[in-house]
């Protein structure tokens, strides 16, 4: 009997290498967003209360979504992810969102900031991973692309 030995990751190290790089700081804040957006579903209260507490829902399903995503292409290629809790407590931005209740005018700031720090690292990720590996870029392309919608539903709450 032959046995067959098959590569656990997939093409150049370098590649692999740099999609963990780029694409780890992404699922850690995408995680982060879920939590914290959680926390803003619960404790928003004031004007358009009901609007906002389930947009804040839908951000959370979709970041969750979205850290799937950009973790799954890491583990594609070969290598592990670290998004236990405390690495994400850890590593990823500190949330704006309060302890306990706020007004939705300020709940909702405090979640684009938030949303503002994860979309940082996903425009670090498609700068640099267009060179190295356009397949990894696409997936942060395609999250940055999503993740700036859901900002602009919050912003357009309290835009003049
Ligand atoms: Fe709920």
């Amino acid at each position: 009997m032959t046995t067959q030995n098959i590569s656990t990751t997939v093409g150049d190290p370098t590649v692999v290498a740099a999609t963990a790089q780029f694409l780890s700081p992404v699922v850690l804040g995408l995680q982060a967003l879920t939590i914290n957006g959680k926390q803003a579903h619960w404790h928003v209260r004031g004007a358009n209360f009901v609007g906002v507490h389930e947009l804040f829902d839908a951000i959370v399903d979709h970041a969750g979504g979205w850290a799937d995503t950009a973790a799954e292409r890491i583990v594609a290629l070969g290598l592990p992810v670290d998004a236990r809790l405390a690495t994400v407590a850890a590593k990823a931005a500190p949330t704006a969102v309060p302890a306990g209740f706020a007004q939705s005018i300020d709940m909702v700031r405090d979640v684009i900031a938030d949303i503002d720090a994860v979309i940082v690292d996903l425009q670090a990720a498609v700068d640099g991973l267009g060179e190295i590996d356009p397949t990894s870029q696409d997936v942060a392309i395609e999250i940055l692309r999503g993740l700036e919608k859901d900002r602009w539903f919050l912003v357009a709450h309290v835009a003049e």
